[in-house]
């Protein structure tokens, strides 16, 4: 089932400030290197036949290539990312506009304002089967936000607790595969909230600190094909064995800024 993407060039990328621990202000970006890399995964979206939408990039804006966390949408209700940092605040609207211009062309988008703190599909994830959202707080989006997107969606939102900064966003920490299956680092997230991931998700793919790390876990899957990090080699190799097909995207560019393939790419969910 073909899938639809927005993605955001990183053609202002740059590391001017620090909000997360990846990010190193003395740290030389390859601008040029960053855009040739992102191109590749466009690419590689597009060759598997899906959608994929780009949302021009804004000068002064160098994170808004993560365009993962612009917002949050199931079932063609958008509810609209609040960030937590004045950095990034503004990115939030140049996505509202991106779904009002497709409404206003005959999409079926409604949109719904937050008034939480929340990044988007940095820290929301919605598994098909279930109609289950997991959400992530303790770094970035407020429990507040997880009460306001249950509302706005009408889907049971599940609250999960983060513990350890490298993994700020839940979507460096855990990952849907298909519509029923996840991916996750237990470290990175409280006891109790490890304890719900166990109970929800038996069959879940447990990864290591290391393919955290890699950033392994910050995937995206259509279902059968898994777009991973070039970094993480052997969480790919378990991917493969668990019936997955992993393809390996270098981005080390943008790892600079603490994130890789999943924080560059929303899932339209129409
Ligand atoms: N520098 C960005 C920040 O700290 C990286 C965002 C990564 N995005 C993601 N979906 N995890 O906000």
């Amino acid at each position: 089932m073909p899938r639809t993407y927005l993605l955001c060039p990183p053609e202002y990328f740059a590391v001017e400030y620090v909000i997360n621990p990846w990010m190193d202000a003395t740290s030389t970006v390859d601008t040029g290197l960053a855009v040739k890399q992102w191109g590749l995964l466009r690419d590689a979206l597009v060759e598997l036949g899906h959608r994929v939408h780009v949302l021009p990039a804004r000068a002064g804006l160098p994170d808004m290539v993560y365009a993962a966390n612009g917002a949050f949408s199931v079932d063609g209700t958008v509810y609209g990312a609040r960030f937590k940092y004045p950095q990034r605040l503004p990115e939030a609207g140049a996505h509202r506009e991106f779904y009002l211009d497709e409404a206003a062309r005959g999409a079926g988008w409604r949109y719904v304002e937050a008034t939480q703190t929340n990044e988007g599909e940095g820290d929301f994830a919605y598994i098909p089967g279930p109609g289950l959202v997991l959400a992530g707080y303790g770094y970035r989006t407020e429990p507040a936000a997880h009460a306001e997107a249950q509302e706005a969606l009408a889907r049971p939102v599940v609250s999960l607790r983060l513990v350890d900064p490298r993994f700020y966003h839940l979507d460096t920490a855990l990952a849907v595969l298909d519509d029923h299956r996840i991916t996750y680092y237990p470290g990175a997230f409280s006891a109790a909230s490890q304890s719900v991931l166990r109970r929800l998700f038996p069959d879940a793919l447990l990864a290591t600190e290391a393919d955290a790390l890699a950033f392994g876990l910050n995937l995206v899957s259509d279902g059968h094909n898994v777009l991973l990090s070039g970094e993480a080699v052997g969480f790919a190799d378990r991917l493969a064995r668990a019936g997955y097909r992993p393809r390996p995207v270098e981005l080390t560019e943008l790892k600079k800024g603490g994130g890789s393939v999943k924080c560059c790419v929303a899932e339209l969910r129409d």
